[in-house]
C-alpha cells in the first residue's frame, strides 16, 4: 500500500510517499525562508500556492509512481496557520477525488511522534517534541498521548527564530544559531525558567534581546548561552518525566531535533538514567510529507478515513485531543 502525504501547516509545503512497511519513496518539499525578518503567514500561503504542483510532480517522479499507484492520501489537518492548512487540505481533497482513493486528515504533532517511533523502533517512549510552535513532553497513556510538560509561552523553535531575528539572522534561525553557538566561548548567565514539568522562554528572550542591543557581547557567546540554557531546561524537565513515569525510551523529534547539541545533552542524560535514546533522522525532523503519509498509513490500518465534509482544518488541534486507536493499552 502506498500513501501520499501532504504537509502544509506553516513554512513548508511537503509531499512524501511511503509504503506500509515504512519504506520512504519520496520526501520532497519547498520551504518559505527569509534572509532577514520572520515569516508572514500570507507570504507562506502564496509560496504554497505557487509551489504545490511543482512539489507534487517532483515527489511522483522521485518515487517513480503515477497518481493511479497511490492507494491513500493523508494531509495535515492541524494545528497550524489557517491559510497554509487550507492549501494542503484542498490539494489532498483534489488528489483523493481524482485518484478515487481514501482520504485521512491527521494531526501534525502526532505525526512528528509516530515518524520518530517508526525510525527508532521505539514502542512506548517519552517524547520530547521540539518544533517551531510546539514544545511538549509526551507519553502514551490510556488512549491518548498525554502532555507531561510543556512550554507555557512560545515553542523553542519560535524562541530561537525570534532571538535570531534580533541578531538579523533571517528565518529559520535555529540552524544558524547552532552554527554560531559552536564558536561561543563564554557562558552569559540567563534566567532559568522551569516550574515543575513546565517551562517558559519569553523572559529569556527579552533578556537576550537586551544583551544583544547592549553591543557588549558577541553573537557567538549569546547563541551559545541561549542554547545551553534552554536545552538544559528541556533536558531537566524530560529527566523529571522519565523519573516519574515508568518508560524506558526517550525520543527526540520535531524541527529542533536537528540540533546536535540538544541531542547530545539528552543522550548523556539517557545514559545516566540507563534508558534508550533516539533522535529522528535529519530529513524527517523538520516538517515533511513523509511523516504525514506514515501517520495516514497507521490510522487507515486502524480503520480511519474521512469524507470530504469531515476534512475541515483545525488550527488549534492539540496533541492531547487526538484519540489513538492503533495503540493497544495493557
Ligand atoms: P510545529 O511542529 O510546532 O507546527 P513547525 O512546523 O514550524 O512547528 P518544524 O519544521 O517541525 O516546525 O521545525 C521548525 C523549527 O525548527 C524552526 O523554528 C527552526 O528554527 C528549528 N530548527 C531547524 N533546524 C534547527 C537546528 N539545527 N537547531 C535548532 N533549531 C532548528
Ligand atoms: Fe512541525
Amino acid at each position: 500500500m502506498l500513501c501520499l502525504g501532504i504537509e502544509s501547516t506553516a513554512h513548508t509545503f511537503g509531499i512524501g510517499i511511503i509504503d506500509d512497511k515504512g519504506k520512504v519513496l519520496a520526501n520532497e518539499k519547498s520551504t518559505f525562508t527569509t534572509d532577514k525578518g520572520g515569516i508572514h503567514p500570507r507570504k507562506a500561503v502564496e509560496h504554497h500556492l505557487l509551489f504545490y504542483e511543482f512539489v507534487l510532480e517532483r515527489a511522483l517522479k522521485a518515487a517513480k509512481v503515477k497518481p493511479k499507484d497511490v492507494d491513500l492520501v493523508a494531509f495535515s489537518q492541524g494545528p497550524g496557520l489557517g491559510g497554509c492548512l487550507r492549501v494542503g487540505a484542498a490539494a489532498a481533497r483534489a488528489i483523493s477525488t481524482i485518484c478515487k482513493v481514501p482520504l485521512v486528515g491527521v494531526n501534525h504533532c502526532i505525526a512528528h511522534i509516530e515518524i520518530g517511533k517508526q525510525t527508532s523502533g521505539f514502542k512506548d517512549p517519552i517524547t520530547l517534541y521540539v518544533s517551531g510552535a510546539n514544545t511538549q513532553i509526551l507519553a502514551y497513556a490510556a488512549g491518548r498521548y498525554r502532555v507531561f510538560g510543556e512550554t507555557l509561552d512560545v515553542g523553542v523553535g519560535n524562541f530561537l527564530d525570534s532571538f535570531g531575528r534580533s541578531l538579523g539572522l533571517g528565518f529559520p534561525a535555529g540552524p544558524k544559531i547552532e552554527e554560531l553557538a559552536r564558536k561561543g566561548k563564554k557562558y552569559i548567565e540567563l534566567p532559568y525558567t522551569i516550574k515543575g514539568m513546565d517551562f517558559a522562554f519569553s523572559g529569556i528572550q527579552t533578556k537576550l534581546d537586551n544583551l544583544a542591543k547592549s553591543g557588549k557581547y558577541t553573537k557567538e557567546d549569546l547563541c551559545y548561552s541561549a542554547q545551553e540554557t534552554v536545552f538544559a531546561i528541556m533536558t531537566e524537565a524530560t529527566e523529571r518525566a522519565i523519573a516519574h513515569i515508568n518508560k524506558k525510551e526517550i525520543l527526540l523529534t520535531g524541527g529542533v531535533a536537528a540540533n546536535k547539541r540538544l541531542a547530545a545533552m539528552l543522550e548523556r542524560m539517557s545514559k545516566d538514567r540507563n534508558v534508550k535514546f533516539a533522535v529522528v533522522p535529519f530529513p524527517l525532523a523538520c516538517d515533511n510529507g513523509v511523516m504525514i503519509a506514515w501517520q495516514g498509513i497507521i490510522e487507515h490500518k486502524a480503520g480511519r478515513s474521512h469524507k470530504i465534509e469531515e476534512t475541515r482544518i483545525d488550527q488549534k488541534w492539540r496533541t492531547d485531543e487526538v484519540d489513538i486507536p492503533y495503540i493497544k493499552s495493557e
